[in-house]
């Protein structure tokens, strides 16, 4: 995995991330979690009241847990691992724990602008962010891209068709999702610094 272009730029762009049986496979799982209720409406944290919520983030999220993963889940997790080695190898970044969400988002609603860190600063908080998209065949006309804001000021629409993985520095870029015409499930990591006052 080369992480030369999110050395440079901040943020980097993957095809094909994973196998697309896998990718697939991820989706499906997530759907029969949504159905078995699993998924629970996202909340940013930061604002009590759920109708306020639902106009900054409408997706529902479901966490990976500790316990055994399906096959699908662990493939993720083996090329997230390998991931973050070549990250810390090749961007001497120091990360540790990742945590990770699937995502749907029904037809029409998206998430608003925002930045992955809330506590600036922290040691302990987000460092990379890592979406990954499980939508297979997704067309430009679905909508429901990533708008990332970039330095100079301009920004850039990334369509979240399945096997994608856009990855940026957490601190650093303001995004959102732009609703889409049609359900979109993502599967979202962050990884963390390790936090020194645990060592
Ligand atoms: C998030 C997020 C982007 C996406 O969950 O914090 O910004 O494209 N997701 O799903
Ligand atoms: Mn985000």
């Amino acid at each position: 995995i080369i992480t030369q272009a999110l050395a440079e730029q901040g943020y980097a762009i993957y095809n094909n991330f994973l196998p697309s049986d896998t990718i697939t496979a991820l989706a499906e799982y997530a759907q029969r979690q949504q159905l078995q209720g699993k998924l629970k409406p996202a909340t940013t944290g930061q604002q009590a009241d759920l109708l306020m919520e639902s106009r900054i983030r409408g997706d529902s999220i479901m966490w990976l847990g500790k316990d055994s993963p399906v096959s699908c889940v662990q493939a993720y997790l083996d090329k997230m691992q390998v991931f973050k080695q070549e990250l810390n190898r090749q961007l001497f970044l120091n990360l540790h724990e990742l945590e990770a969400h699937f995502a749907i988002y029904p037809p029409g609603t998206g998430y608003a602008r925002h930045l992955d860190q809330f506590n600036q600063g922290e040691n302990s908080t987000r460092q990379v962010s890592c979406v990954l998209y499980l939508n297979d065949g997704w067309l430009n006309d679905f909508g429901g891209q990533l708008r990332l804001y970039l330095a100079d000021g301009s920004t850039m629409d990334i369509p979240p068709l399945g096997g994608t993985l856009v990855t940026f520095l957490s601190g650093d870029f303001y995004h959102e999702v732009l609703p889409a015409n049609r359900q979109r499930i993502s599967l979202t990591g962050w990884f963390r610094r390790r936090d020194n006052r645990l060592i």
